[in-house]
């Protein structure tokens, strides 16, 4: 088993390698009452103890979970539970789990304990890690939501052999970004005949709470997250998120890296390694040409925009980000032609 601090408002541990039942039963004995959120399909995968403290509440499949009526149903069970501080909630899911989760627990009697216990690779190398929580808006994704980090995140590796292979591959496109911004050595693990399932998780994960634990609220450098998240926000957005997030970044990085030869001086060939390794995980990396209207129309109404300039995050070379603060039309057009069909 492998271990990760990340300092955040409280320190925290990730173990990776972890067994989630063994886990769950460790958690419950630190706590009086537990409450497992998990949804419904994943119901059959997880391996739950019968103590008499634990209780269970099954969620809805996938995004729609992320929603007030379940936070709602969430603090309806902690009210019927008189659930404490002392008490705590585990999040076994994927990210849409966990930021539910975590929501529930940050805003329930101010901020309880909660675990996560994620099941995709998405959450577990991005979602889980990082402490924002949050549930949708009427009027948008993500927009309600709260830093509140779980006290631990506990990963058992055996959840990725039921997950399907395309959300192994939405979530590889997020590895693939936290390799280009800082560390080449995923790039290599990722290149080589057999993938290392624990080292490639273990490095992304380094990645993240390193940032995270150096700038928690994102004031600067956290955004490096962002790469390939500008253009890949518009088009989850413009996809009415028939594209999963880790699909639309993939097409995000592309065009984050093409903008990045055009002014960071990023060189072709590692371009190209950009387009080999999404493609390798069958991930897009292109976009109808017709949609680069609406594409701007979004990134300008999207809350990273600054002064009504677009940013973006690019790259000087691999491992080293840049901050693009105010790209013209000229130069969009210029990235986006090299990536549209
Ligand atoms: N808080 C953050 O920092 C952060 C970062 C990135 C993404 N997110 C959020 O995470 C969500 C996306 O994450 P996701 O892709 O995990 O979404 P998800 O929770 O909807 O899971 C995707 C699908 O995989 C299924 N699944 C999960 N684990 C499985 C397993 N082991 N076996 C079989 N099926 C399994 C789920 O039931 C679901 O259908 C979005 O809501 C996004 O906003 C949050």
């Amino acid at each position: 088993m492998k271990r990760i601090s990340v300092k955040a408002e409280n320190k925290y541990q990730v173990l990776i390698g972890d067994d989630h039942l063994d886990a769950i039963k460790r958690i419950e004995k630190e706590h009086n009452q537990v409450l497992i959120l998990i949804p419904q399909s994943l119901r059959k995968f997880v391996k739950l103890s019968s103590s008499k403290n634990a209780h269970v509440l099954m969620l809805p499949n996938g995004e729609v979970q992320k929603d007030v009526k379940s936070a709602n149903r969430v603090w309806r069970e902690l009210g019927k539970l008189n659930f404490s501080r002392q008490d705590c909630i585990i999040a076994i899911g994927g990210g849409a789990t966990t930021d539910l989760a975590g929501f529930a627990a940050a805003t329930w009697l101010r901020g309880i304990a909660w675990y996560a216990i994620p099941t995709s690779l998405a959450a577990m190398v991005d979602a889980s890690i990082g402490g924002k929580t949050g549930i949708n808006a009427d009027s948008g994704k993500n927009l309600i939501g709260s830093f509140h980090s779980p006290k631990k995140v506990i990963i058992d590796l055996k959840f990725l052999q039921t997950l399907p292979e395309r959300d192994i591959s939405a979530g590889m496109a997020e590895v693939i970004k936290s390799g280009f911004i800082r560390d080449p050595k995923i790039l290599k693990l990722l290149e080589a005949d057999v993938l290392d399932f624990e080292q490639i998780i273990y490095r992304s994960i380094k990645v993240k709470s390193k940032v995270v634990g150096r700038d928690f609220k994102e004031s600067k450098l956290r955004e490096i997250l962002n790469y390939g998240h500008t253009l890949g926000h518009a088009i989850e957005k413009d996809s009415k998120y028939r594209l999963r997030h880790g699909e639309a970044v993939a097409i995000g990085l592309v065009f984050a890296a093409e903008l990045s030869q055009i002014l960071g001086g990023l060189s072709k060939s590692e371009v190209e390694r950009h387009r080999s390794l999404l493609k390798a995980f069958n991930l897009p990396i292109t976009y109808p040409k017709s949609k680069l209207a609406t594409l701007i129309k979004i990134m300008q109404a999207d809350k990273k925009v600054k002064a009504g300039r677009i940013r973006f995050i690019g790259l000087s070379r691999v491992g080293k980000p840049i901050w693009l603060e105010s790209v013209s039309k000229a130069d969009i057009t210029r990235a986006y032609e090299r990536i549209a069909k």
